[in-house]
């Protein structure tokens, strides 16, 4: 079988080795050509083969099956890890991470990068929250951060830091960026250490964070969703926001297969619960706005801010009232309105679940309020929602 871990002694003084696969075909060599290629030969390589001793790959004819792979400085491989971004094909820019690994800020994307065996990266032990950037201030900093520490709690990390001093960190990476619109995303994570399934190797938690431009302006069209097939998580791991979000990025991708926006999940007793990175809530016929509680999904930073906002549609008389109990899915598909809401999307009116029209198939007057109320909020809010960044 080929390997790539028995490297001839000599291989730092020779650059250039070749040797052999014993199946051309294999995967392997499939992957590593096809890197190499799409990377350009413009560094000195290995031709890497396969099994025998070092003297057998001095035999191989020209026309043997390789691999090369090139060996690379630190300074090579962080000029690759540069080209390769700008390759990318997502449109987002990242202006600025923090990492408490080399503890301090850094601009150059090249650079934003986090270690192998951090234990988030190998075990999913690690968590995460995101903040939005409005014209220069945070939206909602401090509840995202107190539900990120709660998140730690729960899955056992330790933060490197206090509070303050992380809330320090996090303003100071955005004042660095320069960025007025767009998100903070920031992990606590068990840190680097080793390969084991416990962290009791690792000897730091650690922090990072990243500032991602972004010049998008939610879109207020009415989407479709269709209940989600992939299953839900326990209550425990849905009401912690870990890194582990495989169930979450399966569900949007089963929507998107079936030409919805997203996926609505029931939990284990048939009651509405939640969106793959969204709350969902109802304006039902009798002009209640429902929401699943957060007893056993995420405690949505956004939907609780909708709450509070929606209180003033209440003295306007255009609600009847405000609720949180379960909510069964007939009553979600025969309600007047539904809508999702996340820091990401907003309030998004949803016009088609599965195969039924919701209400009368056009955005809801409500949903349509809420958002005008929620974007006013994160332009005009109070200190308490809005965090100025000093540039
Ligand atoms: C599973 C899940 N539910 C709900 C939400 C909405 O939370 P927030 O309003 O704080 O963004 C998110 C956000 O990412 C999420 O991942």
């Amino acid at each position: 079988m080929a390997s790539l871990y028995h490297f001839p002694k000599s291989l730092s003084q020779n650059r250039h080795i070749c040797a052999r696969s014993g199946n051309p075909s294999h995967s392997s060599h499939a992957i590593v050509s096809r890197n190499f290629a799409s990377q350009g030969n413009e560094f000195p390589c290995f031709r890497i083969g396969v099994a025998g001793n070092s003297n057998q790959t001095e035999a191989l004819s020209d026309s043997a099956p390789v691999f090369d792979v090139p060996l690379l400085s630190c300074s090579e491989a962080i000029e690759r890890l540069r080209s390769s971004r700008e390759n990318y094909k997502g449109k987002q820019k990242f202006l600025a991470m923090y990492s408490s690994v080399f503890g301090g800020i850094t601009t150059d994307p090249a650079a934003m990068v986090i270690p192998i065996d951090d234990h988030m990266v190998h075990r999913g032990h690690g968590v995460f929250d995101t903040t939005a950037i409005m014209d220069g201030y945070l939206y909602e900093l401090d509840q995202h951060l107190d539900r990120f520490l709660r998140s730690a709690s729960m899955a056992k990390i330790d933060p490197p830091f206090e509070r303050e001093t992380i809330r320090r960190i996090l303003i100071q990476t955005v004042s660095s960026s320069k960025c007025r619109k767009g998100s903070l995303r920031y992990w606590l994570s068990s840190g680097p250490g080793d390969f084991q399934l416990s962290p009791s190797g690792c000897s730091d938690s650690a922090l990072y964070a990243i500032v991602i431009q972004d010049q998008y302006s939610p879109d207020q069209k009415g989407i479709k969703v269709v209940t989600s097939s992939i299953p839900i998580k326990p209550p425990m791991f849905a009401m912690m926001k870990s890194v582990n979000y495989l169930p979450n990025v399966l569900s949007k991708m089963e929507a998107e297969e079936k030409g919805s926006f997203a996926s609505i999940w029931l939990d284990n007793d048939g009651f509405v619960a939640e969106g793959p990175n969204m709350n969902v809530a109802f304006v039902t016929r009798e002009k209640e706005l429902l929401m699943p509680h957060f007893n056993k999904i995420l405690s949505g930073c956004t939907a609780k801010r909708v709450v509070t906002l929606a209180e003033e549609l209440v003295r306007d008389g255009k609600l009847r009232g405000i609720s949180m109990r379960n909510v069964t899915i007939e009553e979600g598909k025969n309600a007047d309105e539904m809508m999702l809401i996340g820091s990401g999307i907003l309030v998004r009116p949803v016009l088609q679940w599965d195969e039924q029209i919701i209400g009368n198939g056009e955005e809801g007057a409500i949903a349509q309020a809420l958002f005008n109320l929620l974007v006013e909020d994160m332009k005009l809010g109070p200190l308490s929602v809005r965090v100025p960044v000093p540039y």
